[in-house]
């Protein structure tokens, strides 16, 4: 399978009154063209460090990368001039984040928003920016776009204001899009719309997609490939099938049985005990030992790198196998 982008040992650090944050500590993954991979692990496993190292959007200082190599189509992002990457992103490489609404701006209504991304990248008269900023509207499932064109954000709803950043994503036809957990301020129907038309717009487009979530019912659902994050790093990777039927990792386990179940009173059946460590204090062994219940002295002591099992399945354990 072809890759599109390869993160090699990435570390994305943070430099912190407490020390040295190391947020991204050592990843290595791949995502392959045409296809969806889902990225889980709870808040503060390193999803979004990681996301935003790709964009280069790490603000320097405090942040820094700390080594690693981020090939795109071959090229290492981390070596681009600023004004190459520029052009990477946006044209190539697009990301919706959580809260559409911190990232629309709220004087300018969300045609010209998309409008002036569509201008930002592409020399074409403003007449056809705006006609393709409308299509774009339609394409992303809003209903009547000529009238929409002209509304404020602060007049749409949550999902329609997502829809309006996924419209502004898809401006440039990027080959990649990232989604760092696109519905979580979402409720629950609407977020069930938004991820179909990602699912919808990765078949129509042949984009590969990115989408972080601590789901991962919704990985299950939409993505072909998953990497789980623990402790800044990736405990266990592979395509989803491979996953849900032969997990190997205790962590990705944990995860896997608090799926909440339709029609379960529970919120979740099963809550992996404790918590994520801190990125500043990091343990020399596993990061997931404190939490594991099948850690002995060397988990504690040595930190396991990931470890092929089956094709494209592997996982950085030492009790797998
Ligand atoms: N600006 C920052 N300064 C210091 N530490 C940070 C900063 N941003 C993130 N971190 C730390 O990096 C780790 C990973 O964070 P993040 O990628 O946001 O996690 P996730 O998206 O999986 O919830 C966390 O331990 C977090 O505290
Ligand atoms: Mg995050």
């Amino acid at each position: 399978m072809e890759k599109i982008l390869e993160l090699k040992n990435l570390r994305t650090h943070y430099a912190t009154e407490r020390g040295t944050a190391r947020a991204v500590d050592g990843v290595s993954f791949s995502i392959a063209r045409n296809r969806t991979l889902g990225v889980v692990g709870e808040s503060g496993s390193g999803k979004s460090v990681t996301a935003l190292s790709i964009m280069r959007l790490i603000p320097s200082p405090p942040g820094f990368f700390a080594g690693g190599e981020i090939l795109w189509k071959g090229r290492d992002l981390l070596r681009l001039p600023e004004e190459e990457m520029r052009r990477v992103r946006g044209n190539e490489i697009a990301m919706i984040f959580q809260e559409p609404m911190s990232s629309l701006n709220p004087v300018f209504t969300c045609g010209r928003q998309i409008t002036e991304q569509i201008l930002i990248h592409r020399d074409i008269p403003a007449a056809e920016a705006r006609e393709r900023a409308i299509e774009l509207l339609r394409q992303v499932g809003i209903a009547d776009p000529a009238r929409r064109f002209s509304a404020w954000p602060h007049e749409l709803s949550g999902g329609m204001r997502q829809r309006v950043m996924i419209a502004m994503a898809l401006s440039c036809s990027p080959s990649l899009l990232i989604a760092d957990e696109p519905t979580t301020a979402l409720d629950v129907t609407v977020q069930a719309q938004i991820l179909d038309l990602i699912a919808r717009l990765q078949a129509d487009t042949g984009m590969s997609v990115m989408l972080i979530t601590h789901d991962f019912g919704v990985v299950a659902e939409l993505c072909e490939d998953v990497l789980v994050m623990y402790g800044s790093r990736v405990v266990e990777k592979g395509p989803v099938r491979e996953i849900f039927s032969n997990p190997l990792h205790p962590y990705t386990r944990g995860l896997l049985k608090s799926i909440p179940r339709i029609g379960s009173k529970e919120e979740r059946l099963h809550v992996i005990e404790g918590s994520v460590p801190s990125a500043v204090d990091v343990p020399p062994g596993c990061r997931f030992a404190p939490r594991c219940p099948m850690a002995d002295e060397r988990c504690r002591r040595e930190l396991p790198e990931l470890v092929s099992y089956a094709p494209g399945h592997e996982t950085a354990c030492w009790k797998a196998g």
